[in-house]
């Protein structure tokens, strides 16, 4: 079963492309990473999926019903779930309370709540740990890590994340991808944005390249990790600045 499906999916912002003639798709309990360099179309991609935009062109599905004008919250109580780029977790509430925030709209009783709250405490150690802690105390990775786990409040079916490894160090990076990893062995499908590919293709079963907001290669993992079209000419340099 697919869970995920872009067909020749197109987005503009205004005059500027931000991706155009786009497909792919993520079977139900893949992970599945999308490549590319700055500005190659990979944060527009799961706006799109996501509903925080509309595409002008194609088809986005889920689980084979299409999305359509689907509401961006709609979406996340039918099962989606999308980390940006930049964490954006509420540094000025505790743990526990960012966690709360995660599942609601999506969970209809306080037992329900109650219930989640202690399935995502139990995969996240270390957040039980902190629960009272304010999260803008935490580390960099520990925030990210805070930013999955409030995701996963909804008991998602799919899970998008956006550069989870972007300004960590390569500990707390390792940290972040077990995480997703055990996310992912519970069963949630993972689409997940990178620019450091190596990492990427550790964890997910095939990926996709964009460049210059279309697909320019794509395939299984092992084989993608061999070639060598996946260079400097499609991703740039691997290490980058973000603006
Ligand atoms: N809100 C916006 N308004 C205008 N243009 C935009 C907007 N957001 C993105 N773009 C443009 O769309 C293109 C794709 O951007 P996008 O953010 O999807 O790239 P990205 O692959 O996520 O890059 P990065 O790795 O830097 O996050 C770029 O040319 C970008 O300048
Ligand atoms: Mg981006």
């Amino acid at each position: 079963m697919k869970a995920l499906e872009l067909n020749d999916v197109s987005v503009f912002y205004g005059a500027v492309r931000g991706v155009e003639g786009v497909s792919l798709y993520v079977d139900e309990g893949e992970i599945v990473a999308l490549l590319g360099a700055n500005g190659a179309g990979k944060s527009t991609v799961l706006k799109a999926v996501s509903g925080l935009i509309h595409p002008r062109h194609g088809t986005i599905s889920f689980f084979g019903e299409p999305f359509a004008k689907l509401s961006a919250h709609r979406r996340v109580i039918g099962g989606l779930v999308h980390v940006p780029e930049g964490r954006r977790i509420f540094t000025t509430l505790t743990i526990g309370e960012n966690l709360e925030l995660g599942a609601y709209g999506t969970q209809r009783s306080r037992t329900e709540r109650a219930q989640r709250l202690g399935e995502v405490l139990a995969l996240f150690p270390l957040l039980e740990q902190h629960f009272e802690r304010l999260a803008g105390t935490l580390s960099g990775g520990e925030q990210q890590v805070l930013a999955i786990a409030r995701a996963m409040m909804s008991n998602p079916r799919v899970l998008m994340i956006d550069e989870p490894s972007l300004g960590l160090d390569p500990q707390k990076v390792d940290i972040v991808y077990d995480m997703l990893e055990e996310v992912a062995a519970l069963g949630t499908t993972v689409l997940l944005v990178e620019q450091n590919v190596a990492l990427a293709l550790e964890i997910a079963s095939r990926a996709y390249v964009l460049q210059q907001g279309s697909v320019v290669l794509s395939g299984r993992s092992a084989s993608l990790a061999q070639d060598s079209r996946l260079s400097d000419a499609y991703l740039g340099k691997a290490t980058h600045d973000h603006g």
